[in-house]
């Protein structure tokens, strides 16, 4: 009897953003959240937000892009923050731990850059896991209706402070 094998996983290489990887991100995004993205109100941070490649992430199978996860420069309350999203894995990828570090590695993009704080809606079941954390009451206050327990930040440095305020053009 021969022994049966998982299929080995694909080598993943995370790198920034690159502006040629543009069409390719937006298809991924386009391919796991569909056409209702666009009333998300991450949406309306990203009409305003500033754009920040370096900081982004894309998670590369050789050729295949796997997964990304977009960074953003806003304020909150005054002080420069990071927004992330939006973040996605392909179908078929997900469950290896890819998002995870992904996530990970966009904020230590960040932390290298001295950003104090990133910030993002999302699940708090799924992004505590990698440090995330509701933003305690109304302290973050989104362009528009969201859930609160949705306002997730997770502090870069351990003298970063609260952020309080609402989420502004950088
Ligand atoms: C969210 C997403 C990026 C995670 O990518 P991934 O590579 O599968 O993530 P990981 O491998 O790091 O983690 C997988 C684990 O998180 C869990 N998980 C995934 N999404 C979750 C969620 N929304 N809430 C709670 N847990 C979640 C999985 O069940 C799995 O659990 P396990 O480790 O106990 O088996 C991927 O599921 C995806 O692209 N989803 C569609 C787009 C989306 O919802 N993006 C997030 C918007 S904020």
């Amino acid at each position: 009897m021969t022994a049966s094998f998982p299929a080995p996983l694909p080598v993943l290489t995370l790198q920034s953003e690159r502006r040629q990887d543009g069409p390719l991100v937006d298809a991924l995004i386009a391919r796991a959240f569909g056409p209702g993205r666009f009333t998300k109100v991450s949406e309306r941070v990203r009409e305003f937000a500033t754009f920040a490649p370096e900081m982004s992430v894309c998670a590369w199978s050789g050729e295949r892009l796997l997964g990304c996860a977009r960074m953003w420069h806003v304020r909150v309350g005054g002080r420069p923050v990071m927004f992330l999203g939006p973040f996605a894995v392909e179908l078929g990828e997900r469950n290896a731990g890819f998002g995870a570090r992904m996530i990970t590695r966009a904020c230590e993009f960040a932390a290298a850059a001295g950003e104090t704080h990133v910030v993002l809606v999302g699940d708090e079941a799924y992004f505590g896991r990698v440090g995330f954390a509701t933003a305690p009451g109304r302290a973050v206050v989104l362009p528009g209706p969201v859930d609160q327990r949705r306002v997730l930040v997770r502090a870069l440095t351990p003298d970063a402070g609260e952020l309080a305020g609402p989420v502004e053009p950088a």
